[in-house]
Formats: structure tokens, C-alpha cells, sequence
């Protein structure tokens, strides 16, 4: 991005939790506390929305404890809708349930914010950003998939960029306030472009955590 644009606009880093040392998951929220990552991003897998199985509540608890980040919960979960009030509890503060997983969005979006978290629908790959002009006003954050859901450290699909920028024109034209928030394969070789394109918010799990020094891999990220 140019200098002007850079001064005016700077992304929002959301460490991906799932690339962290699972036996030091204390020295991971110290780190991202003492960095300049906005959200902290929790991804919630149940081995049948997606082929892999996570961490659930008791983690996300504890981690509310300790974390002075936005809690970012990502449900790749089928009937999400059944535990929102558990996730409130546990201390989400951004709710995100999968399009593909909510044959109700609309409803499911209203429980989420009726239960005072911001509201997040994300989109798999094959999902076109057109499906959400009908509830754009009401998604506070849509999570575009630049992977297949499931597992970290996969390789970034380029027709995100697409994507993201019918997306911008979706949000543009309808005059809400959603955030784009891009997950899956984000790299400081990406990020920039990914902002150019109209992305908010950057989802990194491999490369922040395996970086040799993951707070200033964080602020070259931000400043893409
Ligand atoms: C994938 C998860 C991502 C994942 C990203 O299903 O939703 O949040 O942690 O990992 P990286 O940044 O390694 O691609
Ligand atoms: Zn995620």
C-alpha cells in the first residue's frame, strides 16, 4: 500500500490460537498481551462441520482470564446456534457461525447480538459473498475462508482477493458497517494486497506463531 493510504488505515491482527504451543498456552495470551494484535482468534472445530477437532470451552474460558484481546470465536460447528449462550459465557466477544452451517442465519445473527456479542458469518471457499446481500446489515464481521476450513497452515486460495473486493462493493453499496475479515494462509507476502482489497482484519495462526519473533511479525503484518 502507498504511504497516505498506509497513515489513514491499518489492519487488525487476529493471532490464530490453533498454530500456538498447546502445552504453553499461557506464554502464548502473555505474548499477544504484550503485542499489537487487536483480537485474539479461537477457532472452535467439531470433527463434522470440518475433518478436525480443536478446543472448545473450558480453553476459551481460561483464556478469557488471562487475555486482555478481543476474544474472536470462530464455530466451525454444526448447529451453532445451540451453544451461543455457553460461548457468551466462556467470554466470546465476536460470535462467528458458519453460512453453510445455519439454514436460520438470520436468526441465529439476532440470538448472537440479543446475547451482546458482535455477530460473524463465515464464508467457505465455495461460498459466494453474494449469498449475504439479504443480511449484510446484520453481520457485524463476515470471515472470508482463503482455506478449507479445518487445519492451519494451508496454502492461501487467490480468488480470495475476488472475493473480498465484490464483498467491499456489497457492504459499500448497502451502507453497513461490516468488517472483512480474511482466514486462511495470510503471510506478510499477502497481507498487503489482502488490505488493498478491502480486507479489515488479518486471521494468522502459522505466521505469527512460528515467526522467530511473533510480536514484530504482528506489526509487520499490521503495517501491511
Ligand atoms: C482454519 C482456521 C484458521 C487457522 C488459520 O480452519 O479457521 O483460523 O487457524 O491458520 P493459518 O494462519 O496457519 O492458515
Ligand atoms: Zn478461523
Amino acid at each position: 500500500m502507498g504511504t497516505l493510504s498506509k497513515s489513514l488505515y491499518m489492519a487488525i491482527i487476529a493471532p490464530s490460537l490453533l498454530a500456538a504451543d498447546f502445552l504453553h498456552l499461557g506464554k502464548a495470551c502473555e505474548m499477544l498481551n504484550e503485542s499489537e494484535a487487536a483480537w485474539f482468534h479461537l477457532d472452535v472445530m467439531d470433527g463434522s462441520f470440518v475433518p478436525n477437532i480443536s478446543y472448545g470451552l473450558p480453553v476459551i474460558e481460561q483464556i478469557k482470564k488471562t487475555t486482555t484481546k478481543v476474544m474472536d470465536v470462530h464455530l466451525m460447528i454444526v448447529h451453532p446456534e445451540k451453544y451461543i449462550a455457553d460461548f457468551k459465557k466462556a467470554g466470546a466477544d465476536i460470535l462467528t457461525v458458519h453460512y453453510e452451517a445455519c439454514p436460520h442465519l438470520h436468526s441465529t445473527l439476532q440470538q448472537i447480538k440479543a446475547h451482546g456479542m458482535k455477530a460473524g458469518v463465515a464464508i467457505n471457499p465455495h461460498t459466494s459473498v453474494g449469498l449475504l446481500k439479504d443480511v449484510i446489515k446484520d453481520i457485524d464481521v463476515v470471515c472470508v475462508m482463503s482455506v478449507n476450513p479445518g487445519f492451519g497452515g494451508q496454502k492461501f486460495i487467490e480468488h480470495t482477493y475476488q472475493k473480498v473486493r465484490d464483498l467491499k462493493q456489497i457492504i459499500v453499496a448497502s451502507g453497513a458497517a461490516t468488517l472483512i475479515e480474511i482466514d486462511g494462509g495470510v503471510t506478510e507476502n499477502n497481507a498487503s494486497d489482502l488490505v488493498q482489497a478491502g480486507a479489515d482484519v488479518l486471521v494468522a495462526g502459522t505466521t505469527v506463531f512460528k515467526a522467530a519473533d511473533p510480536k514484530a511479525m504482528i506489526i509487520t503484518l499490521k503495517n501491511a
